[in-house]
């Protein structure tokens, strides 16, 4: 009897796996850090050979510490980082380059020259994206005109393309040894490649960006049996069955299904995510046009993303670049030492300014300050930054969507920060709302996977699996909000201009 299902999650800063049961409820994990390759200003890599290490061995300690076997899962889901562009040689399944981060920003000279005939945004009515580094599109283009002989390798057939999702597949299909080459419709729509009418490639696009289309790998739905794992794997036999881009998984395990359903998840960065049904909405205010979900032969569901690259990474930056904290939890304690900011305001445009600025020119900046200010303050702003960024996409979508969010529900490990959730609906002006099970983007995977073999039967059933945990009512009076949001977007402007 399968009672379970496994999600693999290979995310920005680990791999974790993670059993669920039929309730939607967590039964056992197993997580593993990656390094993170940071050789210049700007690049981002990670070592795609050490993640699929990394995966084969917390699928063993998921199963391991809930006392199971394959015999007990009856699908597996994959979730993964979007746009990490992982490229490896099909015959020795030797990656011929480190995996480029979408964190990373060296592309920039490529999407300057693409960019010069027709502006960043030539292939959006398309692709629903704009031109910049953090889709995988350029991260391809980069690795064939950089790394020795990739291009001849890539024209001759032998090179494969994947986000982190395709390498996880094809090395548990069997590597080498009959390795399926797959990506579903979510991943796909991060490329800068993808129709998103046809959702097949564009060979027009593909033909700009000299990338050959025998490279890239065949788009699925969201939610099918694509192959089974391979025989020397814990999980041998086990049919694999949904992948989902984590921001999509997240929103499908927040049971956000639904035209005007969205969710907001913390992680390394910030995703919000607002379903548009089956329309394909253009966004006039700075967000991309993605594909939600497409559970088989249904009709794909659309969505609206705001995408800001750093929010929780920041404060990773505090304590490994500045060492003001020596563990991330440690912030709230700190912040909440000081009443307010100080009057600092810290942006943290790392990897330039994503959504709704999307601006490529723009680095980190700590305004505001005087010889009042601590480390406490920095703390603060260091978690409003946070707080204000998400509030701009918010507006976003509201101006979008012609309609006001009236909650947010939220997931993500910054969720667990009490000081900076009640920030988060005082400057919203909005509850925010979190849900009992937290790893909503491990359990959208599952849902997926569980979806395609009958494990669960509709969506409704996932739906009934949703419970409220905790409720943050605003308490900020709006005199309060604007002022702060005034100063917030005043630090912005400090941060443009800065690349030369
Ligand atoms: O678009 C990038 C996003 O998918 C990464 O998410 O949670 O791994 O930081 P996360």
């Amino acid at each position: 009897m399968s009672e379970y299902v496994i999600a693999i999650d290979q995310g920005t800063t680990s791999t974790r796996a993670i059993v669920f049961d039929k309730a939607g409820s967590v039964v056992s994990t197993g997580q593993l850090e990656h390094t993170q390759r940071l050789p210049k200003p700007g690049w981002v890599e990670h070592d795609a050979t050490e993640i699929w290490k990394n995966t084969r061995e917390v699928i063993g300690q998921a199963l391991s510490r809930a006392d199971i076997t394959r015999h007990n899962i009856a699908a597996v889901g994959i979730t993964n980082q979007r746009e990490t562009t992982v490229v490896w040689d099909k015959n020795t399944g030797e990656p011929v380059y480190n995996a480029i981060v979408w964190q990373d920003t060296r592309t920039q000279s490529i999407v300057d020259a693409l960019a010069a005939d027709g502006g960043v945004d030539r292939f959006k009515e398309v692709v629903g994206l704009p031109l910049t580094t953090y889709f995988s599109g350029t991260k391809i283009k980069w690795i064939l005109d950089n790394v020795d002989g990739a291009r001849e390798r890539a024209e001759a057939g032998d090179l494969l393309f994947g986000n982190t999702d395709a390498w996880v597949l094809w090395n548990l299909t069997g590597g080498t040894d009959g390795g399926v080459h797959v990506t579903d419709v979510t991943n796909a729509s991060r490329t800068l490649f993808m129709d998103l009418e046809t959702l097949d490639w564009r060979d027009d696009i593909l033909e700009v960006f000299g990338v050959p289309r025998s490279m890239l790998p065949e788009i699925k739905s969201s939610s099918e049996v694509y192959g089974q794992v391979e025989s020397s794997s814990l999980l041998r036999e086990v049919p694999i069955a949904g992948i989902l881009g984590d921001q999509q998984a997240a929103t499908f395990g927040q049971a956000a299904f639904a035209k005007g359903e969205s969710k907001n998840t913390y992680g390394t960065g910030n995703f919000l995510i607002f379903q548009t049904g089956e329309e394909i909405v253009r966004s006039k205010n700075g967000l991309l046009t993605t594909v939600g979900y497409r559970l088989g032969d249904a009709k794909p569901h659309y969505a609206l993303e705001g995408a800001i690259a750093v929010t929780g990474s920041l404060v990773q930056w505090l304590r490994d670049n500045l060492g003001i904290i020596s563990s991330a939890p440690e912030i709230e304690q700190l912040a909440a030492s000081v009443d307010d900011n100080g009057g600092a305001y810290f942006v943290p445009a790392f990897s330039g300014l994503f959504a709704p600025y999307w601006r490529s020119d723009a680095r980190g900046a700590l305004v505001g300050l005087t010889r009042f200010v601590t480390k406490a303050h920095i703390a603060r702003a260091v978690l409003e930054a946070t707080a204000f960024q998400t509030r701009e996409v918010l507006d976003a979508v509201n101006a979008d969507s012609g309609v006001d969010l009236s909650e947010l529900k939220v997931d993500g490990g910054m969720t667990a920060n009490d000081l900076l959730m009640q920030f988060q609906a005082d400057i919203l002006g909005v509850p925010v709302v979190r849900p009992v099970v937290a790893e909503t983007t491990a359990l959208g995977a599952a849902y997926a996977a569980g979806l395609a073999v009958g494990f669960w039967s509709n969506l409704d059933e996932l739906r009934a699996n949703w419970q409220e945990d905790k409720r943050w009512e605003p308490q900020l009076d709006a005199s309060g909000r604007e002022r702060q949001l005034r100063l917030w977007k005043k630090a912005v402007t400090k941060t443009f201009d800065w690349v030369d």
